[in-house]
């Protein structure tokens, strides 16, 4: 165990009060002063060391120290540090007070006081405000001591922590929560969005279904009256010549023989002309958005087409052209559905000229083999659509037809379908005449990613 000078001395027999005498006891005594000497020597260099260990904690640890005895004021390297200024600063209370955010100021600097009068040892948070305009938010802790008798020194000693990093991860740490609470609300948010726009998908879905039929009935119903003159007429002719037939084999059948044969070919065309209007009604009437796409010749979608509508337009004295389309022009569709909109086109078309002096519609077809797209323009005699009609009639439900005439619905389905076909329905509005144009590709579309 480490003995004191003095108990040291004691142990020589002597003392303060006891000097040496003898050349020995000189001898010895000066052999203990230098071998305290040495020790303080060493305890002093433990000290310089352990300092520097301190300076090292403070710097990592982000803790400044001060303190202050009588009027002598002592600020660690690392305050300095904290508090961005330089070394050259004398250390003293205002020098503290103007290193804060200035709202700080006054409650640190009542500390201080309290801690004087009162001798309570504090603990504040504060603000430090760098001379570059950083914000540091800090911890101090600030004691006398207390253990002082009266007229001692007074002994004031402080520590000011930086907190701004440990303050930031905890902000980040909030931001974080908060972002995962968002991100998990969001995601439950997007489910319950994914589902409603599920379940309206489907009504619309179904909406659509429901609309474009009865825009096919309603088409149906349009046409019925002039199908059936169309049927009618051939209808009568045969009752005609089925008549003329029996009277003629009645009165000589061998005479007749050749007459009646060409009246029964000619009652055979007509059965071939109402079977393949009825065909096309059937087809028309039941096929639909489940068809498959197919490589269709344009030239007998658009001869059948014409059929279900040729007697309407002969009715209301309409000249219908067609050019001619060669036989080797495909289309890749859904025959029925294309029916669908040409039918529309040219009831419309139809609509509008019915009033007119002159009256016609014209459909042409061209391909442009390079493209793989077929158009097939829908011209009529009108002077085309005003112009702030044009984006309007595309709209489902968008009629300037009278009450029960026209749904508004037909140019409206006919841009679902042709998207559907991946194809296009336009106005061309550099015609001088009312034109529509459809495009729809020759070929199957490539798919992608396949
Ligand atoms: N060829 C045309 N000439 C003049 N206006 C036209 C022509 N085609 C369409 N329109 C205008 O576009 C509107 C919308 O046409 P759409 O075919 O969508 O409906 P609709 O013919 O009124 O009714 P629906 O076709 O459902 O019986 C028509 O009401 C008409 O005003
Ligand atoms: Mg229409």
């Amino acid at each position: 165990m480490e003995t004191s000078l003095a108990q040291q001395l004691q142990r020589l027999g002597l003392s303060y009060q006891n000097k040496p005498e003898s050349l020995k006891e000189w001898q010895n005594f000066i052999d203990l002063i230098n071998q305290s000497y040495k020790k303080l020597q060493d305890a002093l260099h433990d000290l310089a060391f352990k300092t520097q260990i301190l300076q090292h904690v403070e710097s990592v640890t982000q803790v400044g120290t001060m303190s202050r005895r009588d009027n002598t004021i002592e600020w660690s390297d690392e305050l300095y540090s904290i508090f961005g200024i330089d070394k050259s600063v004398p250390p003293s209370r205002a020098a503290f007070l103007g290193a804060l955010h200035p709202d700080d100021r006054d409650r640190i600097n009542r500390c201080f006081e309290e801690l004087v009068a009162k001798r309570a040892k504090f603990e504040e948070e504060i603000r430090v405000l760098t001379p570059t305009g950083l914000e540091k938010h800090c911890t101090m802790m600030c004691e006398l001591d207390t253990k002082l008798v009266p007229g001692a020194h007074i002994i004031f000693r402080g520590i000011v922590l930086d907190i701004s990093q440990r303050k930031q991860a905890e902000a980040d740490r909030i931001e974080r929560d908060i972002a995962e609470k968002l991100s998990i609300e969001m995601l439950d948010l997007n489910k319950a969005l994914d589902k409603e726009v599920q379940e309206r998908t489907h009504e619309l879905n179904q909406t659509q279904a429901l609309l474009m039929n009865a825009a096919k009935m309603a088409a149906l119903g349009e046409m019925a009256g002039g199908v059936a003159h169309e049927i009618n007429n051939p209808l009568m002719a045969i009752q005609l010549l089925v008549e003329q037939i029996k009277g003629l084999i009645r009165s000589d059948p061998t005479k007749w023989q050749d007459k009646v044969l060409r009246q029964a070919d000619v009652i055979l065309r007509s059965v071939k002309h109402i079977a393949s209007i009825v065909d096309g009604l059937r087809t028309f009437s039941h096929g639909g958005s489940n068809d498959k796409f197919e490589k269709y010749p344009l030239r007998v979608l658009i001869e059948n087409t014409l059929k279900l509508c040729q007697a309407k337009l002969n009715h209301n004295e309409i000249r219908l052209e067609v050019a001619e389309i060669n036989e080797s022009t495909h289309v890749y569709c859904r025959p029925t559905q294309i029916t669908q909109i040409l039918l529309n086109l040219i009831a419309n078309a139809s609509d509008a000229v019915t009033e007119l002096p002159e009256r016609w519609i014209k459909i042409s077809v061209k391909e442009k083999e390079k493209d793989k797209l077929v158009e097939i323009r829908v011209t009529d005699s009108g002077k085309g659509i005003p112009e702030h009609l044009r984006d309007k009639i595309f709209e489902p439900l968008f009629t300037t037809k009278e009450i029960g005439k026209g749904t508004g619905l037909g140019l409206s389905i006919s841009k679902g379908i042709i998207a559907a076909h991946q194809g296009s329905l336009e106005l061309n509005t550099e015609s001088p005449h009312t034109e529509f144009i459809i495009r729809l590709l020759t070929e199957a579309p490539q798919k992608e990613n396949a």
